[in-house]
């Protein structure tokens, strides 16, 4: 048995702040209507931030806060599907910044919304052949680049930001996990990258229905692996953070205690990759996550793709 150690968690968001009262300046809504659909009064919008200005940051913090340094890091790992550029990936430019080993794997992943996820099932399997003991895994993004500013349906839903763990394998615990994917069904598309201007389109109550389908069985599943009754087993359930609707409804569904699901997108919006692991910050940072607290995590998005992890703290 082995599973990934969360040794520490970091996150880096843009300085500006954009209200949904804001938004409805230039388009036609409301922070009633936005607030009341998904739980959102506000995300963070880069300016003069890059998104690697972004995965740097988290990356930064979350080495300081686990007492590594460039030495021990044998995997760095960007799930992102808004990369600054199609080449040299966000990953690789992270190498160069950290004056990472030449000898340490970097790429970026494309799993949108279960970036992270993917990322830290990969770089888990991927340490054994590495030649330094710990894993960087980043969801960096800035989405606010890919957004259409006059379609009202998707630009008040997403924001960009940036987190990041520092992990080890440890032979001494065990996970579980899940992972899908639906390519048949293409509910979320973003143009480009080419010459056209990048624009995300959404058919969200599709999205919404297989959200709540996924986030529900996945969860389920993790429950049966591990052996346990109800959720309320658990200590703390991160759903990606994309609409506070899809998070109550699958709550509801399991009968969850008051306050087991944690929720933040009503300051950051839907963040895609970056979304979990600025949320294990929050709560790392607030005391409400400790060591050897069961967590279960959940992400969801564009693919369509899908991954949940059941581990200890
Ligand atoms: O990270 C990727 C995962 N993405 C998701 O999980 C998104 C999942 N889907 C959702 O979160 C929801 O479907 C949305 C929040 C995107 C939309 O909520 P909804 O309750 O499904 O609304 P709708 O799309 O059915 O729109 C209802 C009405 C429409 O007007 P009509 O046709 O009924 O007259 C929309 O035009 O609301 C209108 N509308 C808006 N009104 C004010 C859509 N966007 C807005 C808006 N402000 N921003």
């Amino acid at each position: 048995m082995s599973a990934p150690h969360i040794l520490a968690v970091g996150r880096c968001l843009p300085n500006r702040v954009v209200t949904n009262e804001e938004l409805s300046r230039t388009v036609d809504t409301s922070d009633e209507w936005v607030f009341s659909r998904t739980g959102i009064h506000s995300r963070r919008f880069c300016e003069r931030e890059t998104g690697l200005d972004l995965a740097l940051g988290a990356a930064r913090q979350a080495m300081e806060r686990a007492g590594v340094t460039a030495a021990d890091i044998g995997v760095c790992l960007v799930g992102t599907f808004t990369p600054d550029h199609a080449s040299p990936s966000t990953a690789c430019l992270l190498q160069r910044e950290l004056g990472l080993g030449e000898d340490t794997i970097c790429f970026d992943l494309n799993a949108a919304c279960a970036g992270f996820l993917y990322g830290l099932k990969t770089a888990h399997a991927l340490l054994p052949d590495a030649s330094r003991p710990c894993a960087l895994v980043v969801g960096a993004e800035v989405i606010s680049r890919v957004m259409d500013m006059t379609d009202r349906n998707t630009c008040v839903l997403f924001g960009d930001g940036a987190g990041a763990a520092v992990i080890r394998r440890d032979e001494s615990r065990s996970w579980h996990t899940v992972f899908g994917s639906r390519g048949d069904q293409s509910s979320i598309r973003v143009q480009g990258p080419g010459p056209v201007p990048s624009a995300i389109h959404m058919d969200g109550k599709a999205v919404f229905r297989f959200a709540v389908e996924v986030v529900e069985g996945s969860i389920r599943r993790l429950l049966a692996a591990d052996g346990a009754e109800s959720v309320n087993d658990l200590d703390l359930v991160v759903c990606h953070q994309a609409n506070a609707r899809i998070v109550d409804y699958v709550a509801k569904r399991l009968k969850a205690r008051e306050g087991l699901f944690y929720k933040n997108m009503d300051r950051y919006g839907n963040t895609s990759a970056a979304s979990i692991p600025v949320a294990l910050d929050e709560l790392v940072q607030a005391g409400t996550l400790r060591p050897g607290m069961r967590i279960l995590m959940v992400g969801f998005g564009g693919g369509l793709t899908w991954a949940g992890a059941l581990l200890k703290w």
